[in-house]
């Protein structure tokens, strides 16, 4: 019998409001950067926050992490509400759940050696017993991710882009974590250096029994690497399913023109649906009803006036749409695309891409690739 799942970290009623400053002449804007999100992250399972920018992803995902406080709502990490930790449960969780940020460049500081940038976290939980100790964890990690140990008494400057980001990730690896929480830890990367750490990532996740959350942009890495995949539009997650649900079968509006906005590698293939249209509105003014009307080309008047729930439409598959059981039921007209040929071809050729890179230059490429590998 399999194990029943359990989630590692649950988000309820989750909504973040920031305020802007206030002139003479204006009050302070309110912008609500997460509204209301419940959602449950699975032990072992990889999670995709996708969204345009300004979608709460980044919001959300500190929220979970506690690096920014709620404005209402409660987060539970292994099934206790995090109001009841104490400072010695909080140090623990601090440990337990790790980040990668995006930009490597600016995420590491220039006048640390590779050593004490990784080996902080050591220090800081006390996972090492003196100096000696660090320098052998240090040189263990740097090896981990694919870089020289020989490397820890360099600074940042002197070390690629894809190389920062592998400090970054042995950094984040240093406490042992359980979870750790990439937002958009490629984006900031050449195409190919991108393949690489995706590569990596997926190595370290099998190796440690991680689960991860992956802020990105890019659907293509999503694909390869999620389990499932929440869709954020102005702070509300509207769609929730398995990556191969959103893929092949996208029932929101929102998300079907996201998949059909990704970047086409084949000429010549016809885009069946919509691409977005215009920007997403403020959120510091955000529409009434279904945030996404005013770019949807299916809203109706109830679409204007109310707001659709998150609802569950089957197993393990929820959407925020009014209308996703009529659209799905034109699903055979030409309104929604069929599973996607296009991006059938493009994982193929991203695959390619991510195979022929690792050469034997690369210090991942004695890591075994998954990308192949995944359903
Ligand atoms: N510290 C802050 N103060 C005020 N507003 C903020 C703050 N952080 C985020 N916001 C606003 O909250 C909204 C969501 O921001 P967030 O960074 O979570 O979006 P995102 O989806 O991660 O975007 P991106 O893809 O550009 O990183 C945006 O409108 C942003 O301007
Ligand atoms: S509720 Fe209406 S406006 Fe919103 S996504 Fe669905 S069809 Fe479009
Ligand atoms: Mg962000």
């Amino acid at each position: 019998m399999s194990p029943v799942p359990r989630p590692i970290l649950e988000a309820a009623g989750l909504s973040k409001i920031f305020k802007g400053p206030a002139s003479v002449f204006s009050k302070p804007k309110i912008v609500q950067a997460v509204d209301r999100v419940s959602l449950r992250v699975w032990h072992g399972e990889t999670l995709a926050i996708v969204g345009e920018s300004g979608s709460g992803k980044s919001t959300l995902g500190r929220l979970l992490l506690q690096l920014l406080s709620a404005s209402e709502g409660d987060v539970f990490y292994e099934g206790r509400n995090l109001r009841q930790f104490s400072t010695e449960q909080m140090k623990n969780l601090r440990r337990d759940l790790q980040i990668i940020f995006q930009d490597p460049f600016a995420s590491l500081n220039p006048r640390m050696t590779v050593e004490e940038i990784v080996g902080e976290p050591l220090w800081l939980h006390n996972i090492v017993s003196g100096k000696a100790d660090r320098q052998a964890r240090v040189r263990e990690l740097l090896t981990t991710v694919g870089l020289p140990a020989a490397f820890s008494n360099r600074y940042p400057h002197e070390f690629s882009g894809g190389q920062r980001q592998r400090i970054g990730i042995a950094r984040a690896l240093a406490s042992s974590p359980k979870l750790l929480l990439g937002d958009e830890p490629v984006s900031a990367l050449d195409v190919s250096v991108q393949a690489q750490v995706v590569n990596l990532l997926e190595n370290l996740k099998q190796q440690f029994g991680l689960t991860m959350i992956v802020v990105a942009h890019g659907l293509a890495v999503i694909r390869h690497m999620s389990d499932r995949v929440a869709v954020m539009y102005l702070g509300q997650i509207v769609e929730l399913a398995s990556t191969d649900d959103i893929f092949d079968q996208p029932l929101h509006p929102y998300t079907q023109a996201l998949i059909a906005s990704a970047p086409l590698l084949t000429p010549g293939v016809k885009r069946p649906v919509p691409l977005l249209q215009g920007d997403m509105p403020n959120p510091s003014s955000m529409p009434s009803g279904c945030r996404f009307h005013t770019r949807c080309a299916y809203a109706t008047d109830e679409c204007r006036q109310v707001e659709p729930p998150l609802e569950t439409v089957s197993v393990n598959r929820m959407v925020a749409c009014h209308r996703w059981s009529e659209l799905q039921r034109d699903r055979t007209s030409a309104l929604v695309p069929p599973p996607s040929a296009a991006f059938i071809l493009r994982r193929a050729l991203f695959e390619q891409a991510s195979q022929s890179r690792l050469s034997s230059s690369d210090p991942t490429s004695t890591l075994t690739s998954t990308l192949g590998t995944r359903p």
